[in-house]
């Protein structure tokens, strides 16, 4: 740190993202990213916008709003768009929090949300998930201040009802209730048909996982249009260009080919259901996942361990150094190819160790 640094940031502890190591190939399983590219289409779209990338791009992108609107029965005044959810997010922190607004999330969740309580300057409160990792949601209703929950949630795949989110978010219809659904199309229940009925209500979604397009950064909240208005004086206060052209153009054809994306969730899902059978017929314990991960632990080989030896095999997984969850690994869901591949290594690191 340089003694040019704002004092306001000498205790931030940055977000520490999944390895992206250029030393060999790796199957990776460790970032959450989809195994199958974005539609053929959207990929020929970014390859033609890229023509135009001398102009900025549109700072109300107007045509992609238009379409996730038509798509969530909103008005486009309902939704605006990001780079990537996490800043939706950062900007929902910065909007919403302050010091006697607190923001509320879970001890095991997504880790950047305390980085942004953090980076903004604001208290947070900390609401332990329970014993079997669900939320403690009387806990939740009762907290006071914005309130952020990922459902389903990270690392542990569990997800909310929209109608336990319902009740939370009516129980105290003065806070900001903001839902990070980045997993919801794997088998979570979306809480955007809420909306009409919670004016506090904010659901943030992402082109990253399901849509194949984490390397483009595209992310949208949906809420009221009073709560869009916020962000987006924050936005235009920020960045005004915050969604390139060429992501742009390449979410607007990802959400028209909606079959393609439709089979590629279909087989990340079947991928994700065989490959937690073969876990638990090794022994593992699994939560319930309703992502594109897994969550598993082994009482003969501990979380550290399993990471170390798969990434010597070729196999990179995220490991969590953290409270209650160290004994765990997170598997990102790949191709069958590769969940063959690693419940075969696993196999063999068991094998070794009895
Ligand atoms: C729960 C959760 N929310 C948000 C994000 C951020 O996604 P994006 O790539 O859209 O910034 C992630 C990324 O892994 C996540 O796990």
């Amino acid at each position: 740190m340089s003694a040019f640094l704002s004092s306001r940031f000498e205790a931030l502890e940055p977000y520490v993202p999944g390895e992206q190591p250029r030393d060999r190939s790796y199957i990776k399983l460790n970032t959450n990213e989809s195994p199958y590219p974005p539609s053929p289409g959207a990929i020929q779209s970014a390859a033609q916008e890229a023509q135009s990338l001398r102009l900025y791009p549109d700072p109300e992108h107007t045509e992609l709003r238009a379409l996730l609107a038509k798509k969530y029965g909103l008005s486009p005044a309902q939704v605006s768009c990001y780079n990537g959810s996490d800043e939706a997010l950062m900007l929902c922190f910065m909007a919403y929090c302050d010091k006697h607004r607190p923001a509320v999330f879970a001890d095991i969740t997504y880790g950047f949300y305390k980085v942004f309580a953090q980076v903004n300057g604001v208290p947070y409160r900390i609401v332990p998930l329970k014993d079997d990792f669900t939320m403690d949601v009387p806990a939740l209703m009762e907290a006071e201040g914005p309130l952020f929950i990922a459902n389903p949630n990270a690392p542990t795949g569990l997800a909310l009802s929209a109608s336990t989110i319902r009740q939370i978010a009516l129980a105290r219809p003065d806070r900001i209730v903001v839902v990070d659904e980045a997993y919801v199309d794997f088998g979570g229940e979306s809480s955007v048909s809420l909306l009409k009925e919670c004016p506090n209500l904010i659901v943030v979604q992402t082109f990253s996982k399901s849509r194949s397009m984490a390397g483009a950064r595209l992310g949208y909240a949906l809420c009221s249009e009073a709560l869009t208005g916020d962000l987006n004086t924050l936005r235009y206060s920020i960045n005004p260009y915050n969604v390139n052209r060429v992501t742009l153009a390449a979410g607007a054809q990802m959400l028209r080919d909606d079959d393609y994306y439709r089979a590629c969730v279909k087989k990340v899902i079947s991928a994700r259901e065989e490959t937690a059978r073969a876990l638990s017929e090794m022994g593992f314990f699994l939560t319930a996942s309703r992502a594109n991960f897994l969550f598993a632990r082994h009482d003969k080989l501990c979380g550290e361990v399993l990471y170390k030896e798969l990434r010597q095999r070729g196999i990179l997984v995220r490991h969590f150094d953290k409270p209650r969850i160290s004994d765990f690994v997170r598997i990102s869901v790949g191709t069958p190819e590769d969940m063959l591949l690693l419940t075969g290594a696993i196999r063999e690191i068991l094998e070794e160790r009895q």
